[in-house]
């Protein structure tokens, strides 16, 4: 078949997007906060032990799947066994569910770049962001109407995705030159001003002392993995859908490590930006480093807001820098995770990526507005837990066995040392036949008995079950759908 498949314009769009889709608004919004609840410091360390013992190898496995078999997961899988497309579609399909619901943050992000303007958070940021902004119900039954800035947000977010993604992998080539680089960029920015201000020294104090105590909890080392997974945006099918784009004499090891290095980086970077604005503002407020955020995914909308606001001068500014940053961050993540879903579609039914595109962000905008009610916030954050905690760590326990027990994985090994500059030994097998899937599980058992011995924040059961576990079957069921409808031929 003389199959024009799309493909990067050169070796640095690959790792550029690639760079994009791991380091987004995890790097900024969800590493800090993991880090500053699992004991500041202390948690670099189970964190970069993550990064080389499961995440870039997960991440080469990846790469060098798509490269080699040309498809994205549920083609990639199918070919390794038939039957095994099905599990490539439920991979893909959580990439949908997370693109679906990471649309949420950057759609805070777009009201708030809007609220920079007149800073209009004021010096309560927490009651601004719940109250007001997402007019927060008293629970996840409470849902009431969409929100329609929240709406406009959503769909400033949906039309970028598709204008981005409607000419394929070459145009992404092209995008990914200017929003990869351009938020690295201004979060350096913010990190020189918050490193200028007083009491930035104790926020990186915090951030950087470790509490080796903690270290005892396995719970932080679940944390750290759970955080390498989602961080280097494994266990997707993204980083498969990307390697299925590459020319058939491509290097992978490398530009694993590459990726893998850059955005942990990031992430440590980002810290630093986030932890001396911290510092600032326990400073100005005369309180300890602990207490001046408030705790949750509040951190970007809640405790650097309030931060900004105490800025000396130029406050409007840092405001709109902060809030361009986020959307920069996440939109590449974004384009990324529907891209893994939608190749799927391309490789078994050979339709266009602007239909492709077109449609996706049609239903996916619609799905995603029950994120812009008034109890959005709860379906957010359940949807976003259980995708993480159970659906992304079956992914990856799954994938690890395909790979290291059923594919021939030494005759892979070989393969992708006759590609690649950096020869992989056998440490790399043992770490995906044994090290990882291990980690694997037993984050999913300790994830499993934690979920049986109380409800995650309390919330209803019913919930739980409908926003967690229903959209993990969803997916499931759309991949059995999807795997058993024929090929066009
Ligand atoms: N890696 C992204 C982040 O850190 C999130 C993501 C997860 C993207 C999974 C794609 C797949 O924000």
């Amino acid at each position: 078949m003389a199959e024009q498949r799309d493909q990067w314009n050169s070796r640095t769009s690959f790792i550029l997007a690639a760079v994009g889709s791991a380091v987004g608004l995890g790097n900024v919004w969800r590493f800090p906060y993991v880090a500053y609840e699992s004991g500041g410091g202390a948690f670099l360390i189970p964190y970069f032990i993550a990064l080389f013992t499961a995440g870039i190898p997960m991440l080469i496995l990846e790469m060098g799947l798509g490269q080699r078999l040309r498809r994205a997961a549920p083609g990639a899988f199918g070919s390794i066994k038939k039957n095994f497309q099905w599990f490539g579609w439920w991979a893909a399909g959580l990439s949908a569910g997370i693109v679906i619901y990471y649309s949420t943050i950057l759609s805070w992000s777009w009201v708030y770049l809007w609220k920079s303007i007149n800073l209009s958070w004021g010096t309560n940021a927490e009651g601004y962001f719940f109250n007001e902004v997402l007019q927060r119900s008293a629970g996840p039954g409470d849902i009431g109407f969409p929100i329609w800035y929240l709406v406009v947000g959503m769909a400033l977010t949906w039309g970028s995705i598709y204008l981005i993604l409607r000419k394929g992998v070459r145009n992404v080539s092209k995008v990914v030159m200017v929003t990869v680089p351009l938020p690295i960029i201004l979060l350096a920015v913010l990190l020189i001003r918050g490193l200028t201000l007083p009491g930035a020294m104790d926020g990186i104090r915090y951030y950087l002392t470790p509490d080796f105590a903690k270290l005892a909890d396995p719970g932080i080392w679940l944390r750290a993995y759970g955080q390498i997974f989602f961080s280097l945006s494994l266990a997707s099918g993204v980083m498969i859908g990307y390697g299925s784009f590459l020319g058939k004499k491509s290097e992978i090891t490398n530009s694993a490590l590459i990726t893998g290095l850059a955005n942990c980086g990031t992430s440590f970077f980002a810290g630093f930006a986030v932890f001396s604005m911290l510092g600032y503002l326990a400073q100005v407020q005369g309180l300890p480093v602990p207490e001046v955020t408030a705790s949750g995914t509040g951190l970007a909308f809640v405790a650097y807001p309030t931060a900004i606001i105490e800025l000396p001068a130029l406050n409007v500014l840092f405001a709109l820098i902060f809030f361009v940053t986020l959307l920069f961050l996440g939109i590449d993540s974004a384009f990324a995770l529907q891209e893994a879903f939608t190749t799927g579609f391309y490789d078994k039914w050979k339709i266009s990526h602007e239909k492709l595109a077109r449609y996706f962000v049609i239903i996916a905008f619609f799905m995603s507005l029950i994120f812009t009610t008034r109890a959005g916030y709860y379906w957010f954050d359940i949807v976003d837990k259980w995708i993480c905690d159970f659906g992304l760590v079956v992914v990856g326990l799954v994938q690890c066995i395909i790979v290291g027990y059923i594919y021939n994985v030494q005759e892979f090994r070989q393969y992708l040392n006759g590609i690649s500059e950096v020869h992989l030994g056998n440490w790399w097998v043992i770490a995906l036949r044994y090290l990882t899937p291990l980690v694997l599980l037993t984050i999913l058992i300790v994830n499993l008995y934690n979920e049986i011995s109380s409800t995650y924040e309390g919330y209803p059961r019913w919930a739980t079950t409908a926003a967690g576990w229903g959209t993990l079957l969803l997916f499931a069921a759309l991949g059995y759908f999807l795997w058993r409808k024929p090929e066009n031929k």
